[in-house]
């Protein structure tokens, strides 16, 4: 990216912003669902997968604790996070890289009125990789472009920014949705049902966009009215010829969907807080709701849960959020591993593995 104006910068069509988010040859950065093509979203469930077979061995360990040893991250946290920021944590040990934070402004000089890009900026000076969560929709790649300016364009993860996007979250789900479905013909032709605050669920939005990659693949947004998904996705999945409906009929979608992805109400959002006119609790999945669910079917959540998914929900096999939580670790790892471009060295351990 070379001294483009920002307003040059978000007038840039998507593909020309997939090519300056993810230069060939060189670190990238993870800003955007869109930016994901097919083969990105193949090759990183590949490198995951390979990556964990790996580590099943303390040589294999030991091995991936070498591969970015030379590098540090900063994991800049702007808004609440418990798996997101623990599993990047993690990500970065499993990997060697030497990891920094700030979760707390009032603890950086912001509190003294700095801005956050001159914060992001003086990351830069000290980190190879900055990782970030920020309230301000957009705001990940402002920085990226903020970035691109100077002489330390180190790449920027997006941890959530705002309610439009959750990149890496979408790429998690994508990763257990695969394997779920490993042995019925892999994520095509299946049906997913997105449940709960749809309208500012950044989680959702991802995804959804993710999921258009995938031939035959059908979306039905079950959310009451005033929580239903924005128009830029319906629009989108217009577009694309996606097949979608928007419903209040959540036994209906329990019955008919291959994956329920059930979220939580968003209301830290807005200053009214939760409307208490919107009844959401005819959208909880509880164990009745597993009785008609298809054995095939699998249940989603980003987290954290309130009380949408009942807690008995958790024992049967078919509920995944406890998998995606560990799945997330691995494919932030196999992100980062293809950020720094050292896929090549997990294919040829693993070639060594398995000869
Ligand atoms: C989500 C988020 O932050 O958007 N959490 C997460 O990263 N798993 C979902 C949420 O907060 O509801």
């Amino acid at each position: 990216m070379k001294r483009t104006s920002w307003q040059e910068f978000q007038a840039l069509d998507l593909l020309e912003k997939r090519r300056l988010f993810q230069p060939k040859g060189r670190p990238f950065h993870a800003l955007i669902a869109q930016q994901f093509d097919r083969d990105f979203l193949n090759r990183l469930c590949e490198v995951t997968s390979r990556t964990r077979r790996i580590a099943k061995t303390r040589g294999g360990r030991l091995f991936l604790q070498d591969l970015l040893r030379d590098r540090r991250a900063m994991l800049y946290f702007a808004q609440p996070s418990t798996r997101t920021f623990l599993s990047f944590y993690a990500a970065c040990q499993i990997l060697g890289l030497g990891a920094a934070e700030v979760r707390d402004t009032s603890t950086s000089s912001e509190l003294k009125g700095e801005s956050p890009e001159d914060s992001v900026r003086t990351f830069s000076s000290y980190f190879d990789l900055i990782i970030m969560r920020h309230p301000v929709g957009g705001f990940a790649e402002r920085i990226a472009w903020m970035l691109s300016n100077t002489e330390r364009a180190v790449p920027v993860i997006n941890a959530g920014s705002g309610k439009d996007q959750h990149p890496t979250q979408a790429l998690l789900d994508i990763y257990t949705l695969q394997r779920s479905f490993e042995d019925r013909g892999g994520i095509e032709g299946k049906h997913i049902a997105f449940v709960g605050d749809l309208a500012r669920g950044r989680t959702v939005r991802s995804l959804s966009w993710l999921l258009m990659l995938y031939p035959g693949v059908s979306q039905t947004f079950v959310a009451p009215d005033a929580l239903q998904i924005g128009p830029d996705v319906v629009d989108a999945l217009q577009a694309a010829g996606v097949s979608h409906t928007l419903t209040t009929d959540f036994d209906r979608a329990v019955r008919e969907a291959d994956a329920i992805y059930m979220t939580r109400i968003q209301d830290e959002w807005d200053a009214a807080r939760e409307d208490p006119k919107v009844d959401t609790a005819m959208f909880h999945f509880t164990a009745r709701h597993l009785k008609v669910l298809s054995p095939h079917s699998i249940v989603l959540h980003p987290l954290p849960r309130r009380t949408e998914i009942a807690l008995d929900v958790d024992d049967d096999p078919r509920a995944m959020y406890w998998r995606q939580v560990r799945n997330g670790m691995w494919v932030r790892v196999a992100l980062m591993l293809c950020i720094f471009e050292k896929e090549s060295e997990i294919d040829r351990y693993y070639a060594d593995l398995t000869r």
